[in-house]
């Protein structure tokens, strides 16, 4: 059996999460529907809103079930640049053509997730938002002095969107402090706390955040299916159209048993994966001591699932390999890019060379690990940095060749 050590890319659905969503695939009935099946569906699917509800420490009717992270962040970060620019709902003027946006700075530090980045990109190419990437320190953690001098020098602002941790490197963003000084401008506040749901209390209700993102397959939930919590002031131009489900905000008959599910693991007790990560941490400097734990040091500061290392002179592509052929799952970042060789946007943020950057290997637990996988990891880990040494070396000589593609 492999061991996985890919946790916060997607973490294995609890026992009780799958007997929920099995449980559920037998009831009949659209939770929109007025007859009493439809009505039993949506008071099974209300449950669950209020079980979500209840994990983040907001209200039942904050809760906007979307398909996953993404479509959360989509929502969040398109929809408050729409109806900050565009109050009244309307793009199109009374004489004809198209109204231009006013407020059409975003705010987002340089280490988000792509669905951030991917997003807040979209929109400067087709609606004219102006991004103000904050810079990131070498831990990581966003820049609060150039947040401040931002909101100072521009009037123009829509929103901010930061992560509350960040996926790569574990890294704990100074949300609290953020949005206290956006709050003193007016501008709200989108969080992405997808990776840090259920690792780090979240209370939505004092946080002062317009909206925050989070997904249900990092925490032991089925795939395909998150929430955006929305402040009940804060108004969103949907994303998706039709049926008017969800306040308006975002249409679509919804998934009940995926949100059955969800509930029962947004209630599952939180473990603390500390002591397994800092047994990682200490396994990894003692077996390749040239390796460099990046991301915050301080346990309090990381998230207790991630650890994160560049191992010098290596390819992290070529590391991930060589540990997959010996059973081990890892990786060598965000999920998402995974695939593409290319330095992770957030080391280069923090300062990292693109030789160091590419070394990088993300090995993150969660309620299947066990100490044995750990040291199975570590007995693996050797062999495969020695062969990845001579591997990165190669590749490096290949990719210095005039015309390759990384020249
Ligand atoms: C921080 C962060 N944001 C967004 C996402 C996307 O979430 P989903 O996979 O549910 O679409 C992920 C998943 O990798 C993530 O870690």
């Amino acid at each position: 059996m492999p061991v996985y050590l890919d946790h916060a890319a997607t973490t294995p659905m609890l026992p009780e999460a799958v007997a929920a969503y099995i449980a559920a695939l037998d009831i009949v009935g659209n939770p929109s529907s007025i007859h009493s099946q439809g009505q039993n569906a949506k008071r099974m699917l209300e449950e669950a809103r209020e079980r979500v509800a209840e994990s983040l420490g907001c209200e039942p009717i904050e809760v906007v079930f979307t398909s996953g992270g993404t479509e959360a962040v989509n929502l969040a970060v398109k929809g408050l640049f729409w109806a900050r620019n565009f109050p009244t709902g309307d793009r199109v003027a009374s004489a004809g053509g198209r109204i231009e946006p006013s407020r059409r700075r975003i705010l987002v530090p340089r280490g988000e997730h792509h669905a951030t980045i991917d997003t807040v990109e979209w929109l400067e190419r087709y609606e004219g938002a102006i991004i103000d990437w904050l810079p990131i320190d070498s831990l990581g953690r966003v820049r609060l002095d150039a947040l401040a001098a931002s909101l100072e020098e521009h009037d123009d602002v829509a929103l901010l969107t930061l992560l509350w941790a960040n996926n790569e490197v574990g890294t704990v963003q100074p949300v609290a402090e953020a949005v206290a000084l956006a709050s003193r401008y007016g501008v709200p506040v989108h969080c992405d706390a997808i990776s840090a749901y259920r690792h780090l209390p979240i209370d939505f209700a004092a946080s002062g955040l317009a909206a925050l993102s989070v997904s249900a397959h990092k925490i032991g939930g089925p795939l395909g299916i998150g929430a955006l919590i929305l402040d009940r002031s804060a108004v969103v131009v949907p994303l998706i159209h039709g049926g008017g489900q969800q306040r308006d905000v975002r249409s679509g008959t919804q998934d009940v048993p995926a949100a059955i599910s969800f509930g029962v693991a947004a209630q599952h007790p939180v473990s603390s994966f500390a002591a397994l990560r800092d047994r990682l941490i200490a396994g990894v400097r003692e077996s390749v001591p040239s390796a460099v734990l990046r991301g915050e040091p301080e346990a309090s500061g990381r998230l207790d699932n991630n650890a994160h290392f560049t191992f010098p002179g290596c390819e992290g592509d070529s590391l991930l390999f060589l540990l997959d052929a010996a059973k081990v799952s890892v990786s060598t970042g965000s999920a998402c890019r995974a695939g593409i060789p290319e330095a992770s946007h957030v080391l280069l943020g923090m300062g990292l060379s693109e030789a160091d950057a590419r070394g990088a290997l993300r090995i993150t637990v969660g309620h299947t690990t066990t100490e044995t996988d750990i040291d199975a990891f570590l007995r693996a880990l050797p062999e495969a940095v020695a062969r990845a040494s001579r591997a990165g070396l190669n590749d490096r000589d290949v990719a210095a060749r005039p015309g390759s593609v990384d020249a």
